[in-house]
């Protein structure tokens, strides 16, 4: 894959996608661009969730797709697995001892998922996740911790998560001084709308991202949705034609 100059890196449920006459609206934007605009889908769901929701929504298929909060990479048309990151997640990966760990608090819920790739729950409001979270650190077992939307539990190995996979992914595809938005609505988000790009928090963002507070290149859009992200690509790259 080429070097990419023109980056969008965006959430899909709630962000790319939950509004359609603003997706439509950013769509025919990148359509009309005389440079190409390479899309990096990032999201919490597993791959054939995603691809189902791809096509289900009519989006155009990404040039990169990043799976399971981080946990997976894939790469060009064909989707191949990006075979470095597979053995970084796969390093001291405890996925069985995280699950036995959560097995008996009150309150959790184990997601069905097709790989172990990350161990998700829902949890009944944050107190269930807090105490997950501190039986882990405790066991000192490694892991990331993300809680999203007051309700979802992702576990993934360290070193994982939307953040430092797109850092993964800008390092070796992307060309230094490209100009780059990632956009996002909830917490599963808020490592890769920090990692030092120009950002979007879309207008229908969970409370979860009103926490992170106002710094350089994070714009909070009024609109909803692709909307949204339209908004701040103008913001900061332009205007719409
Ligand atoms: C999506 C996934 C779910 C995950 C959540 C938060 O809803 O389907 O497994 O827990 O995102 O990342
Ligand atoms: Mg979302």
């Amino acid at each position: 894959m080429q070097k990419i100059r023109r980056l969008l890196a965006t959430d899909l449920d709630g962000t790319l996608v939950g509004d359609e006459d603003g997706l439509r609206e950013l769509l025919r934007y990148y359509e009309a661009q005389p440079d190409p605009v390479a899309l990096v889908y990032v999201t919490g769901r597993h791959r054939a969730s995603a691809e189902e929701l791809i096509r289900e929504e009519r989006l155009p298929d990404p040039d990169l797709l990043i799976t399971d909060v981080g946990a997976a990479i894939f790469e060009g048309t064909g989707l191949v697995e990006d075979p470095d990151w597979s053995a970084r997640m796969s390093q001291d990966w405890q996925p069985d001892q995280i699950a036995d760990e959560a097995s008996g608090i009150p309150g959790i819920t184990r997601q069905e998922l097709p790989d172990n790739r990350r161990v998700s729950f829902y949890s009944e409001g944050p107190e269930p996740a807090g105490e997950l979270r501190e039986r882990l650190r405790a066991k000192g077992i490694p892991h990331t911790f993300i809680f999203s939307s007051g309700r979802d539990i992702d576990i993934l190995p360290a070193g994982g998560g939307k953040g430092e996979a797109l850092r993964y992914v800008t390092e070796k595809w992307v060309e230094d001084g490209a100009d780059i938005l990632i956009a996002g609505d909830s917490g599963n988000d808020r490592d890769m709308l920090t990692i030092g790009h120009p950002s979007v928090i879309v207008a229908n963002a969970q409370p979860e991202l009103s926490e992170l507070g106002a710094r350089e290149g994070l714009f909070r859009a009024s609109r909803p949705c692709a909307g949204g992200i339209l908004e701040a690509w103008c913001h900061f790259y332009g205007n719409p034609k």
